[in-house]
């Protein structure tokens, strides 16, 4: 079961513990438990819009396409990529920072041979609806990267698949040697539905091509791979989980929803850093 433990009031950073079906600070802040078992922790002051981050027509169209399975490769990419420091431990804490409905923070809690004590976070609440829904295992929370409500240095390893780095606040909420594995869009990736979507295609630039202050990048692996959609359902489902959706122009996403079906590309990238010393401002 999903305990809750290690969360932080996010109006004064005090510490939460749990009270009947609440979480409560010192100061008497109180955070009602779902149903479900997750948890918001997203302030009204920390909130940009009525309803941030993915709506819940984004998070369903994700989860279906996710359920297909055409991601999978992404996910033995995962694993298989793992540094050795970690996979011989027998238990490690992970946070999944940006984690939609918690595909691939359940997937790895399932699959990896050892125990995770893994959290999700995610600023939808639609996304975390669905996480708890899918695994009672896992600690499911509301909340935003930019402060995220834990303690110092308490994760060895912070996830952010295709999201939102923080880069700041994932080092504070690592242990001094905790990793940091970000996955994201390789050069190719997608690349036949950008072609479509896009009168040109833009140079490819990784995030942090330049480095990143207080992390060193330890080594990096693409996850390479193609498959097919064949309805124009499954070609709107995947075109809404990526930033085309909003970015690319009205005539383009339209010609994509038009395609009955379509070729594609994965090229994903995972890079692996690790925690070094203090953080440069
Ligand atoms: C492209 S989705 C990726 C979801 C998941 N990691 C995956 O790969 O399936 C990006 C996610 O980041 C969330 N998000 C956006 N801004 C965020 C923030 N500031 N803090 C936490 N999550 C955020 C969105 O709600 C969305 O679920």
């Amino acid at each position: 079961m999903s305990n809750l433990d290690h969360l932080l009031c996010p109006i004064d950073q005090q510490p939460l513990t749990r009270s009947g079906r609440s979480l409560v600070c010192l100061n008497n802040h109180s955070f009602d438990i779902a149903k479900s078992g997750y948890v918001n922790l997203l302030p009204v002051q920390n909130k940009h819009s009525k309803d941030p981050g993915d709506s819940k027509a984004m998070v369903s169209a994700r989860q279906d396409f996710l359920m297909s399975g055409l991601y999978d490769p992404i996910l033995t990419g995962i694993l298989e990529s793992m540094p050795t420091v970690l996979k011989q431990r027998i238990l490690f804490s992970m946070l999944d920072a940006g984690c939609g409905e918690g595909y691939y923070l359940n997937w790895l809690k399932r699959q990896s041979e050892h125990q995770i004590d893994a959290v999700g976070v995610d600023i939808s609440k639609w996304a975390i609806t669905a996480a708890s829904k899918k695994s009672k295992q896992i600690d499911w929370v509301v909340g935003s990267n930019a402060h995220l409500p834990m303690p110092d240095g308490r994760f060895d390893c912070v996830m952010c698949a295709f999201g939102f780095p923080v880069v700041s606040e994932f080092h504070r909420v690592l242990s001094d040697d905790g990793w940091l594995l970000l996955v994201e869009s390789g050069e190719r990736h997608l690349i036949e539905l950008r072609k479509v979507l896009y009168p040109e295609i833009r140079p490819y630039q990784s995030t942090f091509a330049d480095g990143m202050g207080g992390f060193q990048l330890q080594f990096e692996s693409s996850v390479e791979f193609s498959f097919t959609l064949k309805t124009q359902q499954s070609i709107a489902n995947l075109l809404s989980m990526t930033p085309h959706i909003h970015k690319a122009p009205y005539e383009g996403r339209e010609a994509v929803l038009a395609l009955e079906s379509i070729q594609l590309t994965g090229d994903v990238r995972l890079r692996w850093y690790r925690k070094q010393g203090k953080l440069e401002c």
